[in-house]
């Protein structure tokens, strides 16, 4: 059996309207969080998707009952009768970290290994394990086993983090809902997933003020119960689509997505000349046949431009009518996607932070890897706009964040197919 990939034949605008998927990190962080809560939590408009089965597995691990029915997932959780997550399921995604936080706040005590995750330059978890220092955790990382105890309970106390890390945020959260006496974070990441955690934490029993701004108060309550909660919609697969329709001058409508929480993005889209309208949960774009370039789009931490839509919105103006220059800042290395664009045609040229990405008239089909998730929907997109056939492998980067992407892009017109590459090898040698 050869190993899968996606056979994309570009060329056609895309069109028609696709309902967008659960926030992938938001449901993660979202089912850390259920470990705090006793008895039954139902999560609906869940993706499935592998990092989403590895939370589950983890979960099971600790003792958890859980199982997924179509898009939603039912924990039960009476006792957790585990502390510690093996190494190779800490090794599938870099939100098993986020675990850390919830086991210590229930029971005392957390032993796991550093993380795994996209490869996007240094990801150290500093921030995560300080902070849970200042809540009372005493922490040892011995050769990337990180053990972690609060010998006498976890309390309240100020942390200040020295840049609003998402993950670190939520960590901080899930220790301090459930500590003695009030936390305050501070400098604490804005994200909209930050929001949809602490709502649902709230809805179960927590006391959090302040999500989504920089300031997060948060009051230690004696323990949470279970309740159900819809996961928010998926941000950035929201923007991957509205991109591939920017990319091909396509005309599409999303709906369960909620376009103020994009806003940086659909400002590029209009200054790259897309009509863009958002109204409730449904986001409308209708392109140009081809894109004016973008000055500069510098990634920021929220409300800013994500880095998650750095690659997505790079492979849309890869045909622009001009020069568009790219600013990476959150992560040291996250233009590995450059090299395959440069394959398909574009002329990107990278130094240090900076992309300049100089339009070219065309981009043309080629065998392409995906190297990172985000990285590899750049490339499914350039696909899509190439002339001729684009042969993207390593999809299971883009299977940890992306449901089923074949057939959502095919619902949009798209011509795309997934394969097992031996089997496109034998039908060649046959014909
Ligand atoms: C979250 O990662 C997302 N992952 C990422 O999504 C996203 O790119 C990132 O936030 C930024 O928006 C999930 O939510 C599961 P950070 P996270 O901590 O929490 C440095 C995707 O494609 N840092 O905000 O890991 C870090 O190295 C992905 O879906 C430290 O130095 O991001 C980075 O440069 C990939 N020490 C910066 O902060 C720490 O202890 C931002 O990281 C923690 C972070």
């Amino acid at each position: 059996m050869g190993t899968q990939c996606l056979l994309i034949d570009g060329g056609g605008r895309l069109g028609g309207e696709l309902r967008v998927q659960g926030a992938k990190n938001s449901a993660l962080p979202l089912l850390a969080a259920s470990v705090l809560c006793r008895g039954e939590t139902v999560f609906h408009n869940c993706p499935r998707l592998s990092d989403v089965f590895a939370a589950c597995r983890i979960l099971t691990c600790l003792g958890c009952r859980c199982r997924m029915e179509e898009h939603s997932v039912v924990v039960t959780n009476d006792e957790i009768a585990c502390t510690s997550v093996p190494d190779e399921l800490m090794r599938e995604m870099r939100s098993s970290i986020i675990f850390l936080g919830a086991v210590l706040g229930r029971t005392g005590s957390c032993m796991l290994s550093l993380p795994g995750g996209c490869v996007l330059g240094p990801r150290p978890i500093d921030m995560h394990l300080d902070a849970l220092r200042r809540l009372g955790a005493v922490i040892t990382d011995q050769h990337g086993i990180i053990t972690a105890t609060a010998p006498i309970g976890l309390h309240g106390a100020r942390v200040t983090l020295p840049f609003p890390s998402v993950g670190a945020t939520e960590n901080t959260m899930l220790a301090a809902v459930t500590a003695k006496g009030e936390t305050v974070i501070l400098n604490a990441a804005r994200e909209p997933e930050i929001r949809d955690l602490a709502a649902f934490l709230n809805r179960c029993g927590a006391k959090i003020r302040g999500a989504g701004e920089s300031r997060i108060e948060i009051e230690g309550v004696e323990k949470l119960h279970g309740c159900t909660y819809s996961v928010m919609p998926d941000r950035i697969a929201s923007v991957t689509y509205l991109s591939a329709a920017a990319a091909t001058g396509g005309t599409i409508c999303l709906t369960n997505t909620a376009p103020q929480e994009y806003d940086a993005v659909s400002a590029v889209f209009e200054e790259a000349g897309c009509r863009v309208y958002g109204y409730q949960d449904r986001m409308y774009l209708h392109a140009p046949t081809s894109l004016r370039p973008v000055n500069r789009i510098r990634t920021m931490p929220y409300p800013g431009f994500p880095t998650d839509a750095q690659a997505i919105v790079m492979a849309a103006l890869c045909c622009a009518k001009g020069t568009s220059v790219f600013e990476e800042r959150i992560f040291e290395s996250r233009y590995k996607h450059v090299d395959d664009l440069n394959r398909m045609g574009a002329d990107i040229q990278v130094s240090g932070a900076t992309a300049v990405v100089r339009g070219v008239p065309k981009l043309y089909g080629a065998k392409v890897r995906a190297t990172d998730l985000r990285g590899g929907a750049a490339l499914l997109i350039a696909g899509l706009a190439a002339e001729g056939q684009t042969e993207l492998s390593a999809l299971s980067h883009i299977d940890r964040g992306y449901e089923e992407i074949e057939t959502a892009f095919r619902a949009l017109g798209a011509q795309i197919r997934r394969t097992e590459r031996g089997e496109e090898d034998r039908i060649c040698r046959m014909s």
